[in-house]
């Protein structure tokens, strides 16, 4: 190899490996992720529509001079995705469409600076919810945790999914295998997908650098998708309960650093 080769392996298996300065912009990215969700679960309750949370989240994002990530990807329309009850994921915000007592509902927002992305998602219960449905939303909080805890050099890709799937199962519960996280740098979807399903023990080594935003989507009922007529809310095929929870995660020597914890030091 030539002595400009580089010092350093950038990719493994496809799969970029950042720096410690590139993780730290990451971070910055994730903070700002995290600072709006903290401001949309504030404002979310009773009588506000998920258009009003829109608006929250831009306000928002100006205030903190970063960019949306979702807003135009795939000609997708706003900077929030607003997915209430049998919504699993990419709920477009409405006027029309507002919370009531005992919804559920998943935020998820991407955003970029200085280049780097952050996307998280979250769960909220809307007023008073039923030990059902928080239930659920805390399982699928717990496997996310779960999956995180995985994040360790020497791990594999498919002990993510694994976590995930063997937690969620043994509540009862079905993962939703249509949709997977992905790997996020420069842009939102990187290599790998991120599988929230499947045997442990498989696929690529995890390694320091790699840093992956997971996304576990589970149902209470069955594992069914059906995509509404906009061409991007996907609900569940039996009208069943839905959440989801999302994290940036960075794979360091000390083991995960998540990215987009809203109290992160
Ligand atoms: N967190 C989701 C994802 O990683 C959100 C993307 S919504 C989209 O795929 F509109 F940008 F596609
Ligand atoms: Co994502």
């Amino acid at each position: 190899m030539s002595a400009r080769r580089r010092l350093r392996e950038v990719h493994v298996k496809g799969i970029e490996l950042k720096t410690a300065a590139q993780i730290a912009k990451l971070r910055e990215a994730n903070r700002i992720v995290a600072d709006v969700l903290d401001a949309i679960a504030t404002v979310a309750a009773v009588g506000v529509s998920t258009w009003d949370l829109e608006m929250v989240a831009r306000r928002r994002l100006k205030e903190l001079a970063a960019e949306p990530a979702f807003l135009g990807y795939r000609g997708y329309p706003a900077v929030l995705c607003t997915s209430v009850n049998s919504v699993i994921v990419h709920g477009i915000p409405r006027k029309d469409l507002v919370l009531k007592d005992g919804d559920v509902l998943s935020v998820d927002f991407g955003a970029f600076k200085d280049g780097w992305c952050g996307d998280s998602a979250r769960t909220l219960p809307i007023g008073v919810i039923s030990d059902k449905a928080a239930a659920l939303v805390e399982a699928t909080r717990v496997s996310l945790e779960k999956a995180i805890e995985q994040c360790v050099p020497g791990n594999r890709l498919g002990d993510i999914g694994w976590a995930v799937q063997s937690y969620v199962e043994k509540r009862g519960y079905s993962v939703v295998e249509q949709f997977a996280g992905h790997g996020i740098g420069r842009h939102m979807h990187e290599p790998p997908q991120v599988m929230n399903y499947g045997p442990a023990g498989r696929g690529p080594r995890l390694s320091v650098g790699m840093v992956l935003a997971i996304e576990p989507m589970v149902n209470e009922g069955g594992p069914g998708v059906v995509i509404e007529e906009d061409g991007w809310t996907a609900v569940t095929k039996d009208g069943s309960l839905s959440a989801h929870f999302e994290h940036s995660v960075a794979i360091t020597e000390n083991g995960p650093l998540v990215l987009s914890r809203a109290q992160n030091g």
